[in-house]
């Protein structure tokens, strides 16, 4: 084996500011797909931006790969439109850097076989991107041979999603964890916070002075967060079966961007200063009883439908997808925060697929003001709200009231738009990118701590069980619609109205 672990000397002197010690990274799984379709892209960005120079990969799975078969897979993998012009040089170096044990999880001999790999590194991490049921006789297998506490090395564990299946099972994984790891080892994956605009959601609401004083139930009306994918669950059917919109968006992705969303300030930007805050939040949620959830949760699944043009299937007709399924593709909720700031504030958030539009966003409605003086001109007014778009059109949006030139007083509401590409010009590095970096570094910030996830787990955990008390059937929707008529009451006061989708 090339020994890479010594400094490239074509980067000595180079002002990385963010380049990690020298590392190698153990993926379980790696002939799945997460692998090709992040995780390598991933790393060769990273390697190509020059933030990552001194490294190695190794790749652990069932498969028989073998060495050479996996620096062909990845070759593969890397035959991406934005990688075109990256010479082949620097796609040979590399694929050099990778290297393939092959081996059952449960079996020892594997994991026998880490060291030798990993050998001369200082920080080593192992990614566990396999099916949930693996990740406990890899955390075993680990721990049986000493490889999560190696003398002078830095070692981490990067715990991909799903983290459990309901509190139960995800303390469960945590307890197995915390048996041989310390809770700063774990990293545990949620990838919506590596992405660019759910970072600057702190840097808008605590970097700028406008906004703080009115995000508080004093202005605000209610907030509402959208995840929505014209997507369907395609190859994943299995998979999703398990899991659901609920478990598979809303107990991770939607819930960080609720915390980021309603948190108070952190004292300063240490991770756990930060997810002190982000805790506050998902343990202020008000429990939803088993008979409270008819009244704040509505769940769908999407029937056949057009979806850009395309007639696509229903839920129940794809792979791997029972004919009777009852689970959700589609959810709507609708919370409180028992809080100072947020008392009273509804908080409605929803995730879906196969829906109208692709978007991640979240928009806060503010109230009316208190006495509207121009009530005969223009007698219904939409409510002042600012959307910020996570994704696409990353950006801001401010829909406020603006009098219609003429000479008369009727208004209407108009727009004030910031978009981040047009203003910064570059792409925002992929998720992915930004968080192994990260975990590379030892910056667990942006990755999910042990309270955070029992927490959010907890709260999931009562709607899931007060739906399995629930027989009445499933409402379908329309593919390429908006979702789910029952969505709309939700709402409750009709001057209250969903952001179009
Ligand atoms: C994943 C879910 O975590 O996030 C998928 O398992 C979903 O079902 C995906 O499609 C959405 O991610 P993004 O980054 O495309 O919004």
């Amino acid at each position: 084996m090339e020994d890479i672990s010594t400094p490239n000397p074509l980067l000595q002197g180079l002002e990385l500011t963010r380049e990690p010690e020298p590392f190698a990274i153990v993926i379980f799984g790696v002939t799945g797909d997460l692998t090709r379709k992040k995780l390598i892209p991933a790393l060769f960005s990273l390697f190509v931006k020059e933030h990552i120079s001194r490294f190695r990969i190794i790749g652990f799975a069932r498969r028989p790969w073998g060495k050479e078969g996996f620096r062909e897979q990845a070759a593969d993998m890397l035959d991406k439109k934005e990688f075109q012009n990256v010479s082949s040089d620097i796609k040979n170096t590399f694929l050099s850097r990778l290297e393939y044990i092959q081996s059952p999880f449960e079996e020892q001999d594997g994991y026998a076989r880490i060291d030798e790999y990993t050998k001369g590194f200082h920080t080593r991490i192992y990614y566990l991107s396999t099916p949930p049921n693996a990740y406990e006789p890899i955390i075993e297998g680990l721990g049986n041979h000493g490889l999560q506490a190696q003398e002078h090395c830095s070692t981490r564990i990067i715990v991909e999603k799903p983290f459990g299946r309901d509190l139960a099972s995800a303390r469960k994984l945590n307890m197995t964890l915390s048996k041989y790891f310390q809770e700063e080892q774990i990293y545990r994956i949620d990838h919506y916070l590596g992405k660019e605009t759910v970072q600057n959601l702190m840097v808008l609401r605590f970097g700028n002075g406008i906004f703080e004083p009115i995000w508080n139930n004093r202005y605000i009306d209610h907030v509402q967060i959208t995840v929505s994918e014209k997507i369907g669950v395609g190859t994943r059917g299995n998979y999703y079966e398990q899991a659901g919109a609920l478990r598979d968006m809303v107990q991770n992705h939607v819930f960080q961007l609720l915390s980021l969303t309603a948190m108070e300030p952190p004292n300063d930007l240490r991770p756990d200063s930060i997810r002190n805050e982000k805790v506050k939040v998902l343990s202020s949620l008000r429990p939803i009883t088993y008979r409270e959830v008819g009244d704040c949760t509505v769940r769908g699944q999407y029937a056949e439908g057009v979806i850009d043009g395309q007639e696509v299937p229903g839920y129940r007709e794809e792979k791997g997808v029972s004919e009777d399924s009852r689970t959700e593709t589609f959810v709507a909720l609708k919370l409180f925060l028992d809080t100072w700031r947020w008392a009273g504030v509804p908080f409605f958030l929803r995730s879906g697929k196969r829906l109208a539009r692709r978007t991640s966003e979240i928009a806060v409605y503010f109230k009316e003001p208190p006495h509207h003086i121009f009530s005969s001109q223009t007698p219904t007014l939409q409510k002042n709200h600012l959307i910020i778009r996570i994704q696409p059109d990353e950006g801001m949006t401010m829909v406020f009231n603006a009098k219609i030139p003429g000479y008369t007083t009727v208004m209407r509401p108009v727009k004030m738009d910031f978009f981040y590409g047009r203003t910064f010009g570059e792409t925002p590095p992929e998720a992915y990118e930004r968080l192994l970096l990260d975990a590379m570094i030892g910056d667990s910030t942006l990755y999910t701590r042990r309270d955070e996830i029992e927490s959010s787990w907890g709260f999931i955990t009562r709607i899931l069980k007060g739906w399995e008390e629930d027989d009445s059937p499933i409402p379908q929707y329309r593919a390429g619609g908006a979702g789910p008529e029952e969505t709309r009451e939700l709402l409750g006061d009709e001057k209250r109205r969903w952001s179009k989708l």
